[in-house]
């Protein structure tokens, strides 16, 4: 998330793909603090990795054993339940201590969903024009959306741990663990969804010429 006096309104910034490219330069605005961007790295590892791994893993049923590539669906799934709830914490407390607006959860206020319809309104109105909408600074319907993915990593990761201390060694699942297996699949659809929509946008971006790739992932400044 970006600094608090970064946050203006999104059309007091906004700017299009149109506007910029052909100029050569990208264009430069927020800045992630480090340990967002940190964060954001051990994500995009970490769930790329488990959305690959569940394509070839085989997990435990009774007379059937799990093979290792579910041993580490498992380690990883774990770990990304930390860094998860790790991303969901520094987020609250870069609300709580240094005053920055909780953009990746506005379903709560009034005045933030306000924001967000406001957003939608006028990205609608520059897709329609064929035009990438781009910011300088944070604007509530990209950051609404990227909350939403976090949540769902966060869900995944969660029935995933429910799931690891639920079964037993052999595979062998109770009724209600049956039910949150069965759920964690069906729901890790939206992954894919996820992952094919936000680094496709992320990209699109970059041959755009806007900064949103380095500044989510350069480590040097
Ligand atoms: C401790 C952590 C986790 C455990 C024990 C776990 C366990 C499982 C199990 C048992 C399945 C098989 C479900 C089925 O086929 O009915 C599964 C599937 C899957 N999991 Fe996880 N999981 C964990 C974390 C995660 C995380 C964090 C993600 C993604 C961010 C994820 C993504 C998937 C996907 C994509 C599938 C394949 C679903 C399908 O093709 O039906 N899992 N997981
Ligand atoms: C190959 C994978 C990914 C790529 C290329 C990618 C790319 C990006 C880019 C370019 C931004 C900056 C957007 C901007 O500044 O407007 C961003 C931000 C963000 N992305 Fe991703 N992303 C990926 C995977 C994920 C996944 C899997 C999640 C969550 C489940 C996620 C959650 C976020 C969040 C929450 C932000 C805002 C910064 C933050 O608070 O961490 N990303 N991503």
């Amino acid at each position: 998330m970006p600094k608090a006096d970064d946050i203006v309104p999104p059309s007091k910034n906004a700017t299009s793909a149109s506007a910029s490219s052909g100029t050569g330069q990208f264009e430069t605005g927020i800045r992630y603090d480090l340990f967002t961007r940190l964060l954001h790295l051990c994500i995009v590892v970490g769930v790329v990795s488990q959305m690959l791994v569940s394509l070839v893993m085989v997990y435990p049923k009774p007379g059937r054993p799990e093979n290792a590539w579910f041993e580490l669906h498992e380690m990883v799934g774990l770990s990304l339940l930390g860094v998860f709830t790790a991303h969901w914490i520094w987020s609250i407390v870069k609300m709580r201590v240094f005053a920055e607006p909780l953009l990746l959860f506005p379903w709560f206020s009034t005045q933030a969903r306000r924001a967000l319809q406001q957003d939608l309104i006028e990205t609608l109105r520059e897709v329609r024009q064929f035009r990438l909408p781009y910011s300088r600074t944070a604007t509530p319907l990209p950051a609404a959306i990227q909350g939403l993915g976090l949540l769902l990593g966060l869900f995944l990761a969660a029935t995933g741990a429910i799931i690891f201390f639920g079964m037993e060694a052999d595979g062998k699942m109770s009724g209600l663990i049956h039910g949150v297996k069965e759920v964690h699949g069906a729901v890790s659809v939206l992954m894919w969804v996820y992952l094919a929509v936000h680094p496709t946008l992320g990209i699109l971006h970059h041959f755009a010429g806007h900064d949103v790739l380095t500044r989510v992932f350069w480590f040097g400044r």
